[in-house]
């Protein structure tokens, strides 16, 4: 049978929510009392969106190609990390087509950045915002996210085969 034209990828993290750090989603920096946890800027959307493409192009986890015992990647911008990812599955032959995500977390409400987030992650895919959905949801006060303990993050990448 010939390879798919089209494939798709899933993407999942989470990352605890701190004082003294950063809020960092997509690529755009939240003001907030709390920060997310991590070896890198610990941008969970932005992983998240990195396992989804790497997983599209059946090229393992971020975590096999960015260590967290890397010193490169201690407070990394993790759009680089997006961004790289997206450079191996385009080296495999692929287009990025599409991202569909959603950020779960109790507050802050994150409306107002979604078009910053939005235009951040497309940059870092070559994709024009159109191609990027961003939705935002809370966990109901339920679990650690619900109690405002964690962030987490979810995506689906499309890849599409390049002529
Ligand atoms: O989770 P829930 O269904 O209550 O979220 C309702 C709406 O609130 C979402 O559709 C989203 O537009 C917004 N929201 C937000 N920031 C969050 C959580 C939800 O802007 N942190
Ligand atoms: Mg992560």
């Amino acid at each position: 049978m010939q390879a798919a034209e089209y494939r798709s990828g899933i993407g999942w993290d989470v990352h605890p929510l701190v004082p003294g750090r950063p809020l960092i989603l997509g690529g755009v920096r939240i003001p907030f009392e709390l920060g997310l946890s991590g070896h890198s800027d610990a941008d969970v959307l932005a992983h998240a969106v990195t396992d989804a493409v790497l997983g599209a192009a059946a090229l393992g986890d971020i975590g096999q190609h960015f260590p967290d015992t890397d010193p490169r990647w201690k407070d990394a911008d993790s759009l680089r990390l997006l961004r790289r990812a997206a450079e191996m599955a385009t080296a495999r032959g692929f287009g990025i087509a599409h991202v569909d995500a959603i950020l779960i977390l109790e507050r802050p409400k994150l409306a107002p950045w979604r078009e910053a987030m939005r235009e951040k992650l497309a940059a870092a895919l070559d994709l024009p915002p159109d191609c990027v959905s961003l939705k935002f949801k809370t966990a109901e006060r339920m679990g650690p996210v619900g109690e405002g303990r964690a962030v987490e993050a979810l995506a689906v990448v499309t890849l599409v085969r390049r002529p």
